[in-house]
């Protein structure tokens, strides 16, 4: 029996979800004149418990009356019906509002949450192995920052302005000069954007190229960050095996509607593998016949220790199927936040439209700043410095890791690149991470890298960060992490 001063709600039959049928009971019960304006609504957990609901359920109910203007929400004092009688009143709660009711409804993630180790913070005085950050003791920072001081002198407040989104255009040419006549590919500024890293770029021309659904084929040892990407675009991923030639290009021909392909044929992330000529040509060939557009990953081009780098696949591909992707975290520093684009111009700009959306432009005063150094050859001259001590480090940690481990970790010293890929015959690596990190040592197991998610015995050392001595303690403290 319902005490006198408490008004009969009748949820009505099949509404759904019940939030929506609670605040329907109740706007009926104040059409009706059962509730009267300023009359106080029962508590939410008295009125859920009476219709058998939970008190979240009354709550949102309560939230989509309030959006609508039936009630007023008065924090502790309560649920009030609002004073002023609804003339001529919504005749029903509907479903927006209530979507609207909730404060915070977090979408679910569209990605996976692979915690590849990349980019976390580490205890001072750890050791990390995790891939491909370089020395960052080893940044020009005073040639930098004389760079950005020069930079504001010479434009003042124009650079702190609205900008291009496509970047400086003194970066666009340096970068296209410095494409042109490092890496072979045909660019002028026009076909350059720059971007907040290689990430941005990934995640640009995801968004740019693909619709959702759209089928893309990926490595399966690969980058989880670009697979993050290309996900968010809505893209649906196929992963395609890799061995000691990188991508197996003939693999591709079991999807037949792949869109595209993102890979990282110069140094393959995470083995390291050089892509061979006979597949790049078939590669190319591949997408001239699908018209699938090859997303080209050259993150780290000119870290390469035998002879010249590779020529990217961008400079044999005359504008037709490649988006090429360059980074300068791995040259210069991760945290300046500096990658690019080169495309055909109409990519471009269709780039640079998506680039507004999410952040306007870059910094346009570090972005000159850094022109000036590519165009005093600082860059270069850098590189050449830091390849030189790269290449030392990839020598000391080889010797240190045979020495240690003899034929119980296999591994190829790679021909570039920032780190190493071992395998450690019946160890899980995961396991073995886990008590490195005890040690104070860090790398990323392979299985973070697998699109898979199968294998164990795998791991990728980095060597670029550290000196050779810090590397050889690394290994010594790998080795007792194994031995525990
Ligand atoms: C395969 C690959 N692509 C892209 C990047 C790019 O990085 P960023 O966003 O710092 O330019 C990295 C860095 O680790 C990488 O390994």
């Amino acid at each position: 029996m319902p005490r006198r001063d408490e008004v009969a709600l009748v949820l009505p039959e099949g509404v759904r979800p019940l939030s929506l049928a609670a605040a329907r009971a109740v706007s009926a019960a104040i059409r009706a004149g059962q509730l009267l304006p300023g009359q106080r609504l029962p508590g939410t957990r008295a009125l859920g418990a009476r219709l058998g609901l939970t008190r979240n359920t009354v709550v949102a109910a309560y939230e989509a009356l309030a959006a609508e203007g039936w009630v007023r929400m008065e924090g502790p004092r309560g649920t009030f019906v609002s004073p002023a009688p609804l003339e001529p009143g919504p005749a029903e709660v509907s479903q927006d509002s209530l979507r609207s009711a909730p404060a915070y409804r977090l979408p679910s993630r569209r990605w996976k949450d692979r915690r590849a180790g990349l980019g976390s913070s580490w205890p001072s005085g750890a050791l990390v192995l995790s891939g491909g950050v370089p020395d960052l003791r080893m940044v020009p920072h005073e040639l930098l920052a004389r760079a950005y001081r020069r930079a504001l002198r010479a434009e003042g407040q124009r650079l702190l302005g609205y900008l291009e989104a496509a970047g400086h255009p003194r970066l666009r040419a340096a970068l296209a000069a410095h494409v042109r006549a490092r890496r072979g590919i045909p660019a002028g500024p026009e076909n350059v954007i720059v971007t907040h890293g290689a990430q941005m770029a990934l995640y640009l021309a995801a968004q740019a190229l693909l619709r959702p659904g759209d089928r893309v084929g990926v490595e399966r040892f690969g980058y989880p960050p670009a697979w993050d990407a290309l996900t968010c675009a809505g893209a649906r991923l196929t992963a395609f095996p890799v061995d000691g030639e990188g991508l197996i290009v003939e693999a591709l021909d079991a999807q037949p509607d792949l869109r595209m392909v993102y890979v990282t044929p110069h140094h393959q992330y995470p083995t390291m593998a050089v892509m061979s000529p006979a597949r790049r040509m078939a590669l190319l060939a591949w997408a001239a016949r699908r018209r699938a557009v090859v997303l080209e990953d050259d993150y780290d081009n000119e870290v390469h220790y035998a002879g010249q780098p590779v020529l990217p696949l961008a400079s044999m591909d005359g504008g037709r199927s490649v988006v090429y992707v360059g980074s300068l975290s791995k040259v210069l520093a991760p945290g300046l936040r500096l990658g690019y684009i080169v495309a055909p111009a109409p990519v471009i700009e269709a780039l640079a439209r998506h680039r507004q959306v999410v952040d306007r432009q870059g910094d346009h005063a570090l972005e000159r700043a850094v022109a000036e150094l590519f165009e005093d050859g600082e860059v270069v001259a850098h590189t050449r410095r830091v390849r030189r001590a790269y290449q030392a480090r990839r020598d000391a940690l080889a010797h240190a890791l045979r020495d240690t481990f003899g034929s119980a970790l296999e591994f190829t010293v790679p021909a570039g690149g920032m780190a190493l890929w071992a395998r450690a015959r019946g160890v899980d690596t995961e396991r073995w991470a886990t008590r490195a990190e005890a040690a104070g040592v860090y790398f990323i197991p392979g299985r973070r890298l697998d699109y898979l998610g199968r294998i164990q015995s795998h791991a990728r050392l980095g060597f670029a960060a550290l000196e050779p001595d810090e590397l050889r303690e690394a290994v010594r403290r790998l080795a007792l992490a194994l031995a525990d």
